[in-house]
């Protein structure tokens, strides 16, 4: 078969299931296999495929169509430019995420600061963010020690990583400047109305957020208190329609100065609030 014939193909058999996506995603899958250029696989379309990798492709193409997500098959995904490592045991990146990582890159000016990040997961959040700053001392936590260990991986030994509930296992302590996090916020109703790929593949304690979903946001105002400094910052991911919810949650537990910011399809999308006079 030849890598035309085989993008083709690929395309197709994806189109019913996944419309629009089915190129994007035929391409994704191509340049994994072929290991090459994007511009590479359309200059060398007329090139004979490796007889060889024809199963392999199959396979793919017969997860994919059993709702399997495309990052887990091939068990990478980009985020900001960066290629991640990622398996079934953490939450695949959305690009929804780079709102959360640009609002803080263009609000933190400090050279020399400490962050969290809460539930890092795969470790996009904090590993982007301590390549962006090296010179930022980066710690992350997670409830689940299996995440923990992808994000070793990608973050190799630049993030300081403690496997917890939340916060437990620090010391009240005042030790950093910001908290980021990306929580688990899909609500009881919301969450049977995921798409199977997330519902029946994604890890049901990365996506559910209680009975309305705001469970994490009730602890994060809380308890962000006793490792803050005085004047520090939280920067969490929201939900499209928690914006109100979440802003009073940490209205009425003294947060400051705090703004929503919307992604790129105008959703809310990340809160960012200070912490005045935490004594
Ligand atoms: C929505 S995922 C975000 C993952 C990653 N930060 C990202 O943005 O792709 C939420 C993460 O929080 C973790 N988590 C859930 N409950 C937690 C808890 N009580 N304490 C710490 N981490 C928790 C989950 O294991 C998951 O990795």
């Amino acid at each position: 078969m030849l890598i035309g014939e085989a993008l083709k193909m690929v395309r197709e058999t994806l189109y019913p299931k996944y419309g629009d996506f089915a190129v994007p995603q035929s391409e994704e899958i191509l340049l994994f296999f072929l290991k090459c250029s994007r511009s590479d696989l359309y200059l060398n379309s007329t090139k004979q495929i490796n007889p060889e990798l024809i199963p392999e492709l199959k396979q793919i193409l017969k997860r994919m169509l059993n709702n399997e997500p495309l990052g887990y098959i091939l068990g990478t995904v980009f985020f900001y430019s960066r290629e991640f490592e990622i398996n079934s045991d953490v939450l695949i990146p959305r690009p929804d995420t780079e709102t959360l990582v640009e609002e803080i890159l263009s609000n933190e000016k400090m050279d020399r600061c400490r962050f969290v990040d809460a539930g890092i997961g795969s470790g996009i959040i904090a590993c982007v963010l301590k390549e962006s700053r090296p010179q930022w001392e980066a710690y992350g936590i997670d409830i689940s020690y299996n995440a923990l260990k992808v994000a070793s991986k990608n973050c190799s030994n630049q993030v300081s990583l403690a496997c917890c509930d939340l916060f437990s296992s620090f010391k009240p302590c005042r030790f950093f400047d910001f908290i980021v996090s990306n929580p688990p916020y899909i609500s009881e109703n919301e969450f049977f109305l995921l798409d199977q790929s997330v519902r029946n593949h994604e890890p049901y304690h990365a996506l559910y957020g209680g009975e309305d979903g705001l469970d994490f946001y009730r602890r994060l105002a809380v308890e962000s208190k006793g490792i803050l400094r005085n004047n520090g910052r939280i920067y969490c991911e929201i939900g499209f329609n928690q914006k109100k919810p979440v802003k009073e949650i940490f209205t009425e537990c003294g947060w400051s100065n705090i703004i929503i910011k919307d992604d790129l399809g105008r959703n809310p999308r990340v809160i960012r609030a200070v912490l005045k006079d935490n004594k």
